[in-house]
C-alpha cells in the first residue's frame, strides 16, 4: 500500500514536468490589455457570439438547435462547440473558424469528462467512497492529461450535487449525500481538472454543476421540482460548490430545476448574488443543456427573448445549445432589457478563460497528434485507474471470512455481468473504450488464477430480461463449486441522467436466480455493478458476503479479482446511505432528532415516536460503513480539555489497532453534535476523516483538531456562527459510531 502511495506521488510530479516542458513563454500583451484591444474591435454581434455554445455530432442529452453551426462558426458567431473531440475534429473545427471568422477568436471545446476521458476511472460515486482525496485529485489530473491531449479545453466536471434520494439516477455521478465529504472532493477533483496553471497543456477548465440543489429533486424524479429553506440551501447544497469556487475554478454550469419557485437558469439571487457578488466567482456561468429554454415550460419565461434576458440579468454568461442569445439577445439590448455593459462582462469573462488556456498564443496548443497518440491510455494512467478501482470498492457483508477467495477452491463466477466488459465502465464514459478494452470480472480473475479447472464462468440471467434459458448451465457449473460468485447489478444507462428508478432492487429476476443458487448450500458472494445505493435487505440476509463495486472503470475487472482473492484490502466506505427499502428515503446519517425520537426497541413507549411500524429508522448499511479483511480497533480515545473558547483548539485523539490478520486501510471518521442551537441541529455531523494504513498488528494515533469555525451554521439571525453551549464528538470508522466524548464551547 505504501508502495502504491509512493507510485501515484510520481506520477503526479511527472505529469507537471512533463507540462512544463512544453509550457511557451507568452508572447502576448497582459490579459485584461490584450482582451480591452480585442473587444474595443468586436461588434455586439462578434461579443454575443461569444456567449454562445453549439453542440457538434457527438454525444446529444437533448434536442438540438435547428441553426446550421458550421455556418454560424464562419461567421464568427460561436464562442464555444460542446461535443467535439479528438485531435483531428477539434482541429479541423478551429481551423474553419480561424480562416472564416472575422476577429479569428479561437473556439472552446467542451466536453463532459466526468471519471476519465479515455482511461476510465471509477464512477464518481464509486471514486468518492474512497474517501481519498489524493487518489481523487490523480484521477482528474488524468482525465484533464487526456482530455487536454484529445483537443478539449473544458470539462463540465465536478458534478457536486449533493443527493440524498437514490431513486434519483444522477446520484452516480456526485460524491454522495454529505456535505463536508463532497466539499473536500470538489476541492480535489478542480484541483485535479485545472492545475495550478492553466496555461499548461495537460490541464484544463473544470466546471462545478449544477448550480444549485440539484440533487433534491422532489420524489428523486430527474429535473423535478426544489422547494428549500435558505439555510438548508446554504448549510448542506452549497458548501461543495463554495469549496470549488475556493480551488479557483473557472466556470458554473445552472441546474435544470427550479428552487422554490425560481428555474436557477434565471435565479438572480443564485447567479449574480451568492455566486458573483457574494462569492467573487470571477469566471464565467453557463447553462445546462437548453437550460435557458426550458424556462419557458417552467412557467418563468413567456418566450425565448424573455428566457434570454431572465438568463443575462441573473448572471449567466454563455447559453449551451439553447441558440437564444444568438437569436434574441440583440433584440432585447435595443429594447432596453439588458445592457451592453452585462454583454460586454459575460464576454470577457469568456475570453479570459481562452486567454488563461493560452489558446490566444496559440489556438491549436491541444492539437498536438503525437501527443494524443502518446498520452492516450498511457500505462501509468492504466494503472492509476485500478489503484483508484480498488480503493473505491466497498466490502458490505464477509460472514464467517467467506472472502478473501482461496486460489485453491473451485469457483463458479455467475451473473449478467461476470463477462461484461460493456457496462462496467458506467454512464458518462467520456471516449472511454468498453468492448474488447474494459477489462470484465472473467478477465480480470483468469489473470490471477492460472488452474482453470478452478474457475468457471456462466451467465445464468440478464440485467433486466425474464430469459430463463440460461440458468440452468449456470446453475450446474455451481453445483461442482465449493463458492458461488454473482456478478449483478444494473445496466450502466439506469443510473446517470434521466435514470431515475422508483424500485432500486436488483432489477429482473437477478434475484430469483439468487434464490436458486442458494439452494444448492454453498457460499454465495454477491458482487454488485451499479451506480447508485440499491435496496439489498434480501441480498443481506441470504448472501455470504456482499462487495460493492459501483462502476470501476476501464481496469474495473481486474480491480475486482484482486479485491476477490486477497490481492487487494477493501477500505471503501460508503459516501451514501444504503436504505432498506425505498419507502425510508429520504434517508440520511446526519438528520434531525425530532421532538419525538424512536430509541429503539429498549424504547418502551414506541407506538408515538417518530417511526415506521413496518420497518426499522435504521439504514441497511449507514452513510461512512465498509468492512475490511482485518479488523480495526479504536480505544483511547480522549479531547485535550472538555472547554475550548471561541480561539482555542480542541485535540481529539485516538488509538486504531490492526487487529486482523491483514495489512489494511481504514477511514478515522470524526462527527459533532451540536446539543443545543438557536435552531436545531444534525444528530451527526462529519468534521473530519483521515484515512490510514495500518500493518498488520500495527497501531497507531489519529489526531483530529476541533475550533468554533468547524462547529459554525447559519443560525436563527441567518448569521454564520458558532454558539456557545455543548457539543458531543464521536470517533469511528462509520456515522453509525457511538464511541463518543463531550466538551463546551464557551465565550
Ligand atoms: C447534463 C450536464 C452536461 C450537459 C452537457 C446535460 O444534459 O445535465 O451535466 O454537462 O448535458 O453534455
Amino acid at each position: 500500500m505504501k508502495f502504491k502511495a509512493v507510485l501515484l506521488l510520481l506520477l503526479a510530479s511527472s505529469l507537471t514536468v512533463n507540462a512544463q516542458k512544453d509550457k511557451k513563454k507568452s508572447q502576448i500583451k497582459p490579459r485584461k490589455e490584450f482582451i480591452s484591444e480585442l473587444m474595443a474591435k468586436m461588434t455586439i454581434d462578434e461579443k454575443i457570439g461569444q456567449l454562445v455554445q453549439f453542440t457538434a455530432d457527438g454525444t446529444i442529452t437533448g434536442p438540438v438547435s435547428g441553426d446550421n453551426y458550421i455556418e454560424q462558426i464562419k461567421k464568427g458567431n460561436v464562442g464555444s462547440i460542446l461535443n467535439a473531440t479528438t485531435v483531428k475534429y477539434t482541429a479541423e473545427l478551429q481551423k474553419m473558424n480561424l480562416e472564416n471568422s472575422r476577429l479569428k477568436i479561437p473556439l472552446l471545446f467542451g466536453y463532459d469528462v466526468i471519471h476519465g476521458y479515455r482511461t476510465i476511472f471509477p464512477i464518481t460515486l464509486g471514486e468518492s467512497a474512497s474517501w481519498d482525496l489524493k487518489a481523487v485529485e490523480l484521477s482528474a489530473k488524468i482525465a484533464a492529461a487526456e482530455a487536454a491531449a484529445g483537443g478539449v479545453h473544458w470539462t463540465f466536471a465536478p458534478m457536486v450535487d449533493i443527493a440524498r434520494d437514490p431513486r434519483w439516477g444522477r446520484v452516480s455521478e456526485g460524491a454522495g449525500e454529505d456535505t463536508y465529504l463532497g466539499s473536500k472532493l470538489a476541492f480535489a477533483r478542480v484541483r485535479g481538472f485545472q492545475g495550478t496553471d492553466l496555461s499548461l497543456n495537460n490541464t484544463i477548465l473544470a466546471c462545478t454543476k449544477h448550480f444549485a440543489a440539484y440533487g433534491a429533486a422532489e420524489a428523486g424524479r430527474d429535473y423535478n421540482t426544489v422547494d428549500m429553506s435558505e439555510r438548508v440551501l446554504r448549510e448542506t447544497y452549497l458548501p461543495p460548490f463554495k469549496a470549488t469556487v475556493d480551488a479557483g475554478v473557472r466556470t458554473f454550469m445552472t441546474s435544470f430545476n427550479e428552487i422554490s419557485g425560481v428555474p436557477a437558469t434565471g435565479n438572480k439571487f443564485l447567479v449574480n448574488g451568492i455566486l458573483k457578488d457574494e462569492w467573487k466567482f470571477d469566471g464565467f456561468v453557463v447553462t445546462d443543456y437548453t437550460g435557458m429554454n426550458e424556462m419557458i415550460p417552467h412557467g418563468f419565461a413567456k418566450d425565448e427573448k424573455h428566457a434570454g434576458e431572465l438568463a443575462l440579468n441573473a448572471g449567466v454568461d454563455m447559453d449551451m445549445v439553447g441558440g437564444i442569445y444568438m437569436k434574441q439577445l440583440k433584440k432585447s439590448l435595443s429594447e432596453g432589457k439588458v445592457t451592453e455593459a452585462q454583454i460586454n462582462d459575460a464576454c470577457r469573462r469568456i475570453l479570459e478563460a481562452k486567454y488563461d488556456l493560452g489558446l490566444f498564443e496559440d489556438p491549436y496548443r491541444y492539437n498536438d497528434a503525437k501527443r494524443e497518440k502518446e498520452v492516450i491510455y498511457k500505462k501509468e494512467y492504466l494503472d492509476a485507474a485500478l489503484d483508484v478501482a480498488n480503493k473505491s470498492l466497498v466490502l458490505l457483508k464477509n460472514s464467517n471470512n467467506v472472502l478473501p477467495l482461496k486460489k485453491e477452491q473451485k469457483v463458479a463466477f455467475v451473473g449478467p455481468l461476470v463477462s461484461d466488459e460493456f457496462n462496467i465502465i458506467g454512464s458518462w464514459a467520456a471516449s472511454g473504450d468498453r468492448n474488447g478494452f474494459a477489462v470484465s470480472v472473467e478477465e480480470g480473475v483468469n489473470k490471477i488464477i492460472t488452474d482453470k479447472s478452478k474457475i468457471s464462468f456462466a451467465k445464468g440471467v440478464e440485467i433486466v430480461d425474464a430469459k430463463r434459458d440460461m440458468i440452468q448451465n449456470a446453475i450446474n457449473n455451481a453445483k461442482n463449486a465449493d463458492v458461488i460468485v454473482a456478478v449483478m447489478g444494473e445496466f450502466e444507462n439506469m443510473s446517470g441522467e434521466a435514470a431515475s428508478r422508483t424500485n432500486i432492487d436488483l432489477p429482473g429476476i437477478q434475484k430469483e436466480f439468487l434464490a436458486e443458487l442458494k439452494k444448492l448450500g454453498k457460499p454465495i458472494i454477491l458482487v454488485l455493478l451499479n451506480g447508485r445505493p440499491l435496496t439489498l435487505e434480501w441480498e443481506d440476509k441470504n448472501m455470504d458476503a456482499i462487495l460493492e463495486a459501483w462502476w470501476p472503470g476501464t481496469r474495473g475487472g481486474d480491480a475486482i479479482a484482486q479485491t476477490l482473492y486477497g490481492i487487494n484490502n477493501p477500505s471503501g466506505k460508503l459516501p451514501m446511505t444504503f436504505p432498506r427499502n425505498v419507502g425510508q428515503i429520504p434517508i440520511y446519517y446526519n438528520h434531525k432528532n425530532t421532538g419525538r425520537p424512536y430509541l429503539g426497541t429498549a424504547d418502551n413507549e414506541q407506538k408515538y415516536k417518530s417511526r415506521y411500524i413496518d420497518v426499522d429508522n435504521s439504514p441497511l448499511y449507514e452513510f461512512g460503513y465498509g468492512l475490511s479483511y482485518t479488523k480495526f480497533s479504536y480505544s483511547n480515545f480522549k479531547v485535550s480539555s472538555n472547554q475550548i473558547n471561541f480561539s482555542q483548539k480542541l485535540k481529539a485523539t485516538v488509538e486504531i489497532a490492526n487487529t486482523g490478520n491483514y495489512d489494511g486501510e481504514e477511514v478515522v471518521q470524526l462527527y459533532i453534535h451540536d446539543k443545543v442551537g438557536s435552531v436545531t441541529r444534525p444528530v451527526k455531523e462529519l468534521k473530519g476523516f483521515q484515512k490510514i494504513f495500518l500493518k498488520k498488528g500495527e497501531k497507531k494515533t489519529v489526531e483530529f483538531e476541533i475550533s468554533a469555525e468547524d462547529l459554525k451554521f447559519y443560525g436563527i439571525d441567518m448569521q454564520f456562527a458558532a454558539e456557545p453551549g455543548d457539543f458531543e464528538v464521536f470517533v469511528g470508522g462509520t456515522s453509525a459510531t457511538t464511541m463518543k466524548l463531550e466538551f463546551e464551547l464557551v465565550k
